[in-house]
């Protein structure tokens, strides 16, 4: 039997995260939240100061790193028997994964460890390549993504809503290094696959993405 799967791919700041948990949850499906395994493998390589050019040494790191998913309430991240959750939704993690997941033999590395992911009753699986790549076969495919311009507008009230200084310019741009890093790398790019349905989520409330992405699953 084919376990179904649901990708849901976009740059970062598009709501993915938000709307894939909010869509797991109403499923009853499980959740895959891909970035977390490049930003996981990030904190280990800052941990050992690695070279982030040594291609070697980041790909030995990611063999031997062990993660441990734990999904209370919150998903709860376990690295090498540490909880590193709170240091992952930082922007120096971010940036340091999205260096490093430009190299195929990471990438490689990590494959397996996201398709055991897929699950009865059902994988709602969020990232870059997740239906380009990693479940090519997916049942469903959503490519969600906004503007620049309102992806930094939503990551600076983020950011302000938790007391945290921020500045919106650096945001823009931060976000844009970013994209363009994803975007035009070799391996597993991120571009829409072809038969995803492309949802732009500027104009539109969480809300009425999410109800959107659950129509497309059920379908
Ligand atoms: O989704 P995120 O912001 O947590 O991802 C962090 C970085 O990890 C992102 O900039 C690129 C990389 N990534 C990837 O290459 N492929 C994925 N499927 C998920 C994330």
């Amino acid at each position: 039997m084919t376990i179904p799967v649901l990708t849901i791919d976009g740059p970062s700041g598009a709501g993915k995260g938000t709307v894939s948990r909010a869509v797991a949850k109403k499923l009853g499906w499980h959740y895959l939240d891909s970035g977390s395994i490049y930003r996981s493998l990030a904190i280990s390589a800052m941990d050992k100061h690695l070279d982030l050019n040594d291609v070697a040494a980041i790909t030995q790191c990611a063999v031997q790193m062990h993660l441990l998913f734990e999904c209370v309430d919150e998903l709860v991240v376990i690295l090498d028997g540490v909880d590193i959750t709170h240091r992952l939704p930082t922007e120096e993690t971010g940036a340091t994964a999205s260096k490093i997941a430009a190299y195929p033999e990471v990438r490689a590395v990590l494959l397996q460890k996201q398709k055991d992911f897929r699950q009865l009753p059902g994988l709602v699986a969020d990232g870059r390549d997740m239906g380009t790549v990693v479940f090519a076969d997916a049942s469903a495919k959503v490519f969600l993504t906004a503007s620049a311009k309102e992806r930094a507008n939503r990551r600076f009230k983020q950011l302000k809503e938790k007391g945290i200084d921020a500045n919106l310019d650096k945001i823009t741009s931060e976000i844009e290094v970013r994209d363009r890093r994803d975007s035009e790398r070799k391996t597993a790019p991120l571009i829409p696959a072809e038969d995803a349905f492309y949802l732009d989520s500027s104009d539109l409330t969480i809300d009425e993405v999410i109800d959107q992405v659950i129509t497309l699953a059920v379908m």
